[in-house]
C-alpha cells in the first residue's frame, strides 16, 4: 500500500453557489492579540424560553453536541477533563470558555487569582453552548492560545441574517459573522496546551472552496419553519452533523475515485472538499476498508488503512493536554486529494467496496481514558461506503 496528498488546488472542481446569504470574502470584526481583558459574565436567556416559538430547532439542538459540552453530558469530554493538571489540583475549569461559556460565575474558571470548578447543580453550567451564547457573539478576539468570544449583553436581541422579523424579540442583522461563518472562530478556529502546543485547528483559511462555509457545511437547510409564526419552508439545521451525530449529512462532501492504472494496481482517490482535515481530533481515528468482490462474494480484503495524528512530549506518546509535537498525521488534509495504491489483479465485472468509518476514541487512548466500557465511545461507525464496478 502506498499513500500520498495531492493538493486539491489544483483540481478543484468548478461550482457555484445558489444561496446568496452568503459572502465567504468579507472579513470578520476582530481584536488582533489584545491585551486580554479579564472575562465578565453576560447573563444569558435560557435554551428552555426559546422551545415554545422554535420547538424545531430546540430539539434538533437538544440532540446536539453544542447542548451537550459539559462535562456531565459527554463522557469523552470527562474523561479528558478529568486526566487534565486542574482538575487534579482542584484549581480551575478552563474549559468553561468554550464548553460552557454561559456559567455565571465564568469568572471564577477563567481569571487569574480565582478558582472554580464544574458544579451540576449551577443551573448555568447545564446550558452548554446554549441557543443565546451562540446568538449573541458581537465580535471575536483573536488570541495565541485559543481566540476568544465577546458577547453581546443586549437584553433578548440576538444575531441572525435578516431583517428584523420577530415581535417576540429584536433580532439584528448587522452582523456579517452570521453569514459568512466566521462566528463559528470563537471557538472552532484553533487551541495550544499548556505546553504551547497547538493541537488543533479548523480556522478557515480555505481560498478555493468559495462558496461552502461552516454554516452551509454543517448547518445545512431542512425543511421546516423556524418558528411556530413562520410561513417559511426551510430552516438551518442545529443538529450539527459532526463526528458524534448525523454524519450522513456530511457524506457529499468527501468523494471517492478508483481508477485501474496498471493490469495488477488500482488507485483509490480520496478527496475531500472541506476547509479542515478530516477526523482532525486527535483522539479519533479513521480507518478505510477495501473489498473486491466477485460473482456477488467477497473474495479478498486489504488490511485496513489507519488514519490517526501521533503526538509526543519528552517521554513518549502524549495526549492533548501535555504534547510537544506531532511524529505521525496520516489524515486527510484539508481540500486535498489522497490516493492510496493497491495491487490486485482486478478482471471486468469485479466490484471494489470502500468503506471509510473512525472511532470517537482511539483503542490504545480508551484505556488510558478509563472509557473501555462505554459502548457508545467505543463503537466503530461509518462515515461514507461506496461499491465501484469495475470495466
Ligand atoms: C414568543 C415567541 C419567541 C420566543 C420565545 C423566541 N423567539 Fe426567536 N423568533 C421568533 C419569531 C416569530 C421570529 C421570526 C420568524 C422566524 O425566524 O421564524 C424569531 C426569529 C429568531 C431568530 C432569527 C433572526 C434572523 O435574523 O434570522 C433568532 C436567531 C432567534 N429568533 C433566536 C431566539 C432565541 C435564542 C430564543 C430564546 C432565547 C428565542 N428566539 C425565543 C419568536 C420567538
Ligand atoms: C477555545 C475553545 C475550547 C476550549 C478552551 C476547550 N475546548 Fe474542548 N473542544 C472545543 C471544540 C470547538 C471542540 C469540538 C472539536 C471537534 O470535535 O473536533 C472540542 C472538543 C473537545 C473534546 C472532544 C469531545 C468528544 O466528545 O469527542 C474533548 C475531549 C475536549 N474538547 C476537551 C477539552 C478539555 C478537557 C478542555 C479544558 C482543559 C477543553 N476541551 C477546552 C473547544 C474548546
Ligand atoms: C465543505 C464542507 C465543510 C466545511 C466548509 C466545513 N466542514 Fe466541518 N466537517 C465536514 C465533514 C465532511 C466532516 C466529517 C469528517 C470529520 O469529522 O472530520 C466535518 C467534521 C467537522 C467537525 C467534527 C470533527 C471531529 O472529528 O470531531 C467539526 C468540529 C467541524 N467539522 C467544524 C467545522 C468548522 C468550525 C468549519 C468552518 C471553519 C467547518 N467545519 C467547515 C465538512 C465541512
Ligand atoms: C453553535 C451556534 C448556534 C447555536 C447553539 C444555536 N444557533 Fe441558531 N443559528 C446559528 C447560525 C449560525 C444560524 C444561521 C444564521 C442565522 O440565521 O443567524 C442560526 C439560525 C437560527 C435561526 C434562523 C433560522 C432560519 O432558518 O431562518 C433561528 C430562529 C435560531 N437560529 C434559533 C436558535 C435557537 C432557538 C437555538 C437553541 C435551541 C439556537 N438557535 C442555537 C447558530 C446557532
Ligand atoms: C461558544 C463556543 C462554540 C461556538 C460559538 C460554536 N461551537 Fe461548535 N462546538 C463547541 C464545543 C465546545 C464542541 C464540543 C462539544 C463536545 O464534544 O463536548 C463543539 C462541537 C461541534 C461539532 C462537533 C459535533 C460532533 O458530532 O462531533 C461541530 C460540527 C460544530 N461544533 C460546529 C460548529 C459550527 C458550524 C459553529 C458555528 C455555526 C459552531 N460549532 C460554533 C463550541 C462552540
Amino acid at each position: 500500500m502506498k499513500l500520498i496528498y495531492l493538493l486539491l488546488a489544483i483540481i478543484m472542481l468548478a461550482a457555484c453557489s445558489n444561496n446568496s446569504y452568503y459572502d465567504k470574502g468579507k472579513e470578520f470584526s476582530i481584536v488582533e492579540d489584545s491585551v486580554t481583558t479579564p472575562f465578565k459574565a453576560v447573563k444569558f436567556e435560557k435554551n428552555e424560553s426559546c422551545k415554545e416559538c422554535h420547538p424545531i430547532i430546540y430539539d434538533e439542538y437538544t440532540e446536539s453536541m453544542h447542548y451537550k459540552a459539559t462535562v456531565f453530558r459527554d463522557p469523552i469530554h470527562n474523561a479528558v477533563w478529568e486526566a487534565h493538571p486542574n482538575y487534579k489540583n482542584k484549581s480551575q475549569y478552563k474549559c468553561a470558555q468554550c464548553h460552557i461559556p454561559g456559567a455565571d460565575n465564568i469568572e471564577d474558571f477563567m481569571n487569574e487569582g480565582k478558582q472554580a470548578m464544574p458544579d451540576e447543580n449551577n443551573f448555568t453550567q447545564n446550558e452548554a453552548v446554549s441557543c443565546a451564547v451562540c446568538h449573541k457573539i458581537a465580535s471575536i478576539e483573536k488570541h495565541r492560545q485559543a481566540n476568544r468570544n465577546i458577547y453581546s449583553n443586549k437584553k433578548e436581541e440576538y444575531y441572525g441574517i435578516r431583517e428584523q422579523l420577530s415581535i417576540a424579540h429584536l433580532t439584528n442583522s448587522n452582523n456579517k459573522m452570521y453569514s459568512n461563518g466566521k462566528m463559528c472562530m470563537g471557538c472552532h478556529s484553533h487551541r495550544e496546551n499548556i505546553k504551547k502546543y497547538v493541537v488543533c485547528v479548523t480556522e478557515d483559511t480555505s481560498k478555493i472552496n468559495s462558496y461552502e462555509t461552516c454554516i452551509t457545511c454543517h448547518m445545512p437547510q431542512v425543511k421546516g419553519p423556524s418558528s411556530t409564526n413562520s410561513s417559511q419552508q426551510k430552516h438551518f439545521f442545529h443538529g450539527f452533523p459532526g463526528a458524534h451525530n448525523n454524519i450522513n449529512m456530511l457524506a457529499k462532501h468527501v468523494t471517492f475515485s478508483v481508477k485501474k492504472i496498471a493490469s495488477n494496481e488500482f488507485e483509490l482517490r480520496i478527496i475531500n472538499k472541506s476547509s479542515h482535515d478530516l477526523f482532525p481530533h486527535p483522539l479519533r481515528k479513521s480507518v478505510i476498508k477495501i473489498s473486491i468482490i466477485r460473482k456477488g462474494k467477497a473474495v479478498y480484503q486489504f488490511d485496513e488503512i489507519e488514519m490517526e495524528r501521533i503526538m509526543k512530549d519528552e517521554n513518549g506518546i502524549a495526549g492533548c493536554t501535555l504534547a510537544t509535537k506531532e511524529t505521525l498525521s496520516s489524515i486527510v488534509k484539508r481540500e486535498s486529494i489522497s490516493v492510496i495504491t493497491e495491487h490486485y489483479d482486478l478482471k471486468n465485472g469485479d466490484e471494489l467496496e470502500v468503506e471509510y468509518g473512525y472511532y470517537l476514541v482511539k483503542g490504545e487512548m480508551l484505556k488510558t481514558l478509563n472509557l473501555e466500557n462505554n459502548d457508545k465511545v467505543k463503537a466503530y461507525r461509518m462515515f461514507k461506503k461506496e461499491c465501484f464496478l469495475i470495466k
